[in-house]
């Protein structure tokens, strides 16, 4: 990997007042690959105004050397790696590395690695108290972000961020224990009692043993059911700035402590526009029940009236098809194959809403395709992963992403504290009225 600096050009752009004919020249600055960039930073001091971009569609709010995406071309890579050649010859934790370090590791640096992640998985035995004192049929989510925000507690030797010592171990850390929250979450809802996790499994069958195990009986894992899991970990790594890692980057820009910070990403993951998609997309079908109903939701997507959505299609970057739902949709394949759930109705309605959509002018002059959280859905549902730990996969995937970005943002000299300013549209000057003059309505 070669990482590129981005570069100043000679200015390119200019903003005229038209009203006053003042000019301002803005510099543009090219990265190594994707649109060039006109830097605003001096624009409010030159001019007295604000850009104003909702929702971030033109603003690049950061300088990263992590993730590309073309979403065009429907191209995503890792430090300069294609997704695909990641997904079928790598797996999760030399992502990971990938990922953390900017090189894939040697031998000896993925043995280290993964032996660093092995013995950082068990919980705090005092942490399970703290799953007790949520009601049994709490959102897993809601338990995630609370116990993550909570490891802050229990590591007061990894919560100095200037320190490269405690990053690295407050990385481990994450990484190593989001998979044992995760089960323990599943377990405390089923009334299970919690697996520890085992050190002679993968990163993938050790998740999918802590889940499904009991201290009765052991979980033979099927090689293709983990593989499909390492998979779909790779696939979920890391998106660059969506909205669950812009905001760890805000939250980090406060100097906030990292397990923090990645509570505040797990929150942002929760909402259905996001994360909870794949959760959203196993609801929908369940809603759409059988095929005769399809036209009848294809109706309600397409109607402007109607706030209803096809979950699991379309995507803010991809305006192609989403290269990662292309792997997963192999991955669906071979997983209902193997365990020989082809025929389950729910699958089968999902094959047939992808099948329509795919058809359909309205998503693809929209070019609304088929997503990520669509295929994944579809694979947890073939695996027996409950409906509401859908999202909590996606966080544990996430995590490497989201620690990623935040460490690269920590060691950037240029690090300001994230603070957007706005439109301001309400009132411009009230009088206090005392209550007793205010009436009662
Ligand atoms: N069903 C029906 N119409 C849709 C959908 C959909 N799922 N998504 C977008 N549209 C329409 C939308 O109504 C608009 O139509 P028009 O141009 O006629 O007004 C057009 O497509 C563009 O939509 P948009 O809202 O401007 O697009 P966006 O980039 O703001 O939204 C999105 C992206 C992912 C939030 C949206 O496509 C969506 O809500 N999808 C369903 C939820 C989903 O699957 N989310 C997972 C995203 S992938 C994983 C992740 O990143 O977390």
């Amino acid at each position: 990997m070669s990482e590129q600096h981005a570069v100043l050009h000679a200015p390119t752009y200019t903003l005229v007042n038209n009203q006053s004919g003042d000019s301002w020249e803005l510099p543009v600055i090219s990265g190594a690959m994707g649109p060039d960039v006109i830097d605003i930073r001096r624009l409010y001091a030159e001019t007295g105004c604000f850009t104003f971009d909702p929702g971030y569609t033109s603003t690049a709010s950061c300088e990263s050397a992590i993730t590309y995406i073309d979403g065009e071309k429907g191209i995503l890579l890792h430090r300069g790696y294609s997704i695909e050649q990641l997904a079928a010859e790598s797996d999760y934790l030399e992502v990971c590395y990938l990922l953390l370090n900017g090189e894939l590791p040697d031998a000896g640096q993925k043995e280290e690695f993964v032996e660093g992640i092995t013995y950082h998985t068990m919980l705090h035995e005092k942490l399970n108290q703290l799953f007790q004192g949520f009601p049994r049929d709490s959102h897993p989510m809601a338990i995630m972000c609370g116990v993550v925000g909570g490891l802050s507690a229990f590591y007061h030797d990894s919560l100095d961020i200037h320190d490269p010592n405690h990053r690295k171990l407050a990385i481990y850390r994450l990484i190593a224990k989001m998979p044992t929250i995760a089960a323990c979450a599943y377990n405390y809802e089923q009334g299970q009692p919690f697996i520890y996790p085992r050190n002679n499994l993968g990163f993938a069958e050790n998740f999918l043993h802590m889940m499904f195990a009991t201290p009765c009986e052991d979980y033979e894992v099927s090689p293709t059911v983990a593989r499909a899991m390492d998979r779909i970990l790779i696939l979920h790594a890391d998106h660059e700035q969506n909205a669950s890692t812009s905001t760890v980057r805000l939250a980090g820009s406060s100097m906030a402590n990292p397990f923090a910070c990645i509570a505040a990403g797990i929150a942002s993951l929760w909402g259905p526009a996001h994360g909870g998609a794949n959760e959203a997309v196993l609801n929908m079908l369940g809603e759409i029940g059988t095929k005769d109903q399809i036209p009848g939701f294809i109706r309600r997507a397409k109607d402007k009236n109607d706030p209803f959505r096809l979950m699991g299609f379309g995507h803010r970057v991809y305006k192609n098809y989403d290269p990662r739902a292309a792997i997963l949709r192999e991955s669906c394949h071979e997983v209902l194959e193997e365990l020989g759930v082809e025929n389950e109705p729910l699958l089968e309605l999902a094959m047939e809403l992808e099948r329509i959509a795919l058809s359909d002018d309205y998503f693809l002059e929209r070019k609304l395709f088929p997503n990520v959280d669509f295929y994944s859905g579809i694979i947890y549902r073939a695996m027996g992963i409950p409906v509401s730990m859908f999202t909590m996969i996606f966080a544990m995937a996430r995590v490497v992403g989201w620690i990623a970005q935040w460490n690269e943002m920590i060691q950037d000299p240029a690090l300001k504290i994230g603070r957007p300013r706005q439109l301001f549209t309400g009132s411009q000057r009230s009088e206090f009225v005392p209550m007793e003059q205010r009436g009662k309505s």
